[in-house]
């Protein structure tokens, strides 16, 4: 029981480190653990989660401002953009593993994994950042990831419809056009680095699609009809054009993806 309890403290304490090299350092040591013995009040115990660093400055997602890729610096801001999301995926899978207690072993095998694999893809961008002579945090952000991690702390379920099933398939669909327009702009090594981080998040998707169903079939819930209520539930409306190949390979039903928006007409976030 004790060695169970300190996994999960260990998985808290990557969780509440802000300081980006500690919390790579605390995440690789994790992959592989097994199940965590949580607190009885997880998310008591998750006060002051996550850790972040004290930039890069956190703004309304309407205020960031943005700037084309055929420049350097609307290229470095993409990339900046992206090492944030990334950042924040370290956290998400952190927290999956440390909030929802009773679930089998392989959950947390599974999303302590994608957090090694979330740090990995933050520490190519940031080298790509440096090569630029831009440091992460140098420009501001948006806590949009982090948000809606926030809204589904009380069931795991909610959660992993909402999180690797809306925020992280949204990446399967728009990262193909920005490797498109980097190798345009003639940044092959950035474009590298962004198709290494699309075949991987696959991976994720489809962990937030098996565990999605088997929480599904937990509670005696039909999936498809499911996944399509809470959408609504939470007023996210997917949008489209998506990459129906990377989202099939991750799970997703035709009739989720056909249920997804209205008749797939382009959507919006609205909470
Ligand atoms: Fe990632
Ligand atoms: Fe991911």
């Amino acid at each position: 029981m004790a060695e169970s309890d300190a996994r999960w403290r260990a998985i808290r304490d990557a969780l509440l480190s802000a300081d980006p090299d500690d919390k790579r350092a605390r995440v690789a040591a994790l992959d592989g653990l097994s199940a965590p013995c949580h607190p009885d009040a997880p998310a008591t115990a998750l006060a002051g989660a996550p850790g972040r660093p004290p930039r890069p400055v956190l703004l309304h997602p309407r205020d960031v401002p943005t700037r084309g890729l055929g420049s350097e610096a609307g290229r470095v801001a993409l990339l900046h953009a992206v090492a944030h999301i990334e950042f924040n995926a370290i956290n998400l899978a952190l927290d999956a593993a440390a909030r929802f207690p009773g679930m089998p072993d392989a959950f947390y095998r599974d999303w302590l994994s994608v957090a090694a694999d979330e740090a990995r893809h933050f520490g190519m961008l940031r080298d790509r950042l440096a090569d630029h002579g831009v440091a992460y945090g140098d420009h501001p952000a948006h806590n949009g990831l982090w948000e809606m991690a926030e809204k589904t702390t009380h069931d795991p379920l909610h959660r992993m419809a909402l999180v690797p099933r809306v925020l992280e398939a949204r990446g399967l669909d728009v990262t193909p056009g920005m490797i498109a327009r980097l190798e345009q702009a003639g940044d092959r090594r950035s474009a590298d680095v962004l198709r290494v981080i699309l075949d991987e998040e696959v991976r994720h998707v489809a962990i937030g699609t098996r565990w999605f169903r088997w929480l599904c079939a937990r509670h005696g819930l039909v999936s498809d009809a499911t996944f399509t209520a809470l959408l609504a539930d939470y007023g996210v409306a997917l949008r489209p054009p998506f990459n129906d190949t990377a989202r099939e390979q991750a799970g997703f039903s035709r009739s989720e993806m056909m249920g997804a928006g209205p008749g797939r007409a382009p959507g919006r976030q609205t909470r």
